[in-house]
């Protein structure tokens, strides 16, 4: 049945969402179009391997020298957020400087091989540059790795993020508030990711509410 309820927003807040290719490219569909319901202006990178596990995960082919969001989600009404889209290799993309303003960025999914770069330093492409300006500016950066089982390395360099000030926020939903279907699972775990950045939203009832 529809929601009676209105719309939450969150207008004027704007965001880098960064994917990588980890698993759980649904989630980052799922949370791009929560950013933009909630009215954000959402500047967007893809991987070359995020865009191979999207085709794998979500049968969706993009093109990433002709990106088209509407192959990604759909039609949106045009009062919704802004999505500006970046090509991973473009350095001179507002994004990769600290003087662009921003509410923060994720990383969702994020790779061992992107967390490793953002906690190094050792920035290759316009995702990595990024984080990193996040990083040097204070600003919020979230990580949602997916893997398992997880290796030292994972875990030191996920260690080493949250020293460098990163919050780990990996892609593994609780099953307290009753899930009934895959699509509660991955709202549980974009709630949570907007909770961290300050988006409003209504993706699932918190623990002690009616
Ligand atoms: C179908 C598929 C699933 C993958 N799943 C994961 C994963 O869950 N976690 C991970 O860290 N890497 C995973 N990888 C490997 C990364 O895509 C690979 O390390 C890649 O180099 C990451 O590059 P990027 O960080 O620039 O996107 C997967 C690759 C493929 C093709």
């Amino acid at each position: 049945m529809p929601s009676l309820q209105p719309p939450v927003t969150s207008p004027g807040k704007r965001f880098v969402l960064g994917v990588t290719g980890a698993s759980g490219a649904v989630y980052a569909r799922r949370l791009l179009g929560v950013l933009l319901d909630a009215n954000c202006e959402v500047h967007l990178s893809i991987s070359p391997s995020g865009r191979q596990v999207i085709q794998h995960e979500l049968g969706v082919d993009l093109n990433l020298d002709a990106f088209d969001a509407t192959v990604l989600i759909g039609q949106r009404d045009p009062a919704c957020g802004n999505l500006v889209y970046h090509d991973h290799r473009d350095l001179m993309s507002s994004i990769a400087s600290g003087s662009f303003l921003t509410d923060g960025m994720v990383i969702c999914p994020c790779s061992g091989g992107t967390l490793s770069a953002v906690v190094h330093g050792t920035s290759t492409g316009l995702i990595h540059r990024a984080a990193d300006v996040h990083l040097k500016e204070r600003r919020k950066l979230i990580l949602v790795p997916r893997e398992t089982p997880l290796s030292l390395v994972h875990l030191d360099n996920m260690r080493r993020a949250v020293e460098v000030g990163a919050i780990v926020l990996p892609a593994s939903p609780g099953f307290y508030h009753e899930p009934r279907s895959i699509d509660d699972l991955v709202d549980f775990v974009v709630a949570r990711i907007c909770d961290q950045i300050g988006v409003a939203h209504r993706l699932m009832r918190r623990w002690g509410e009616a």
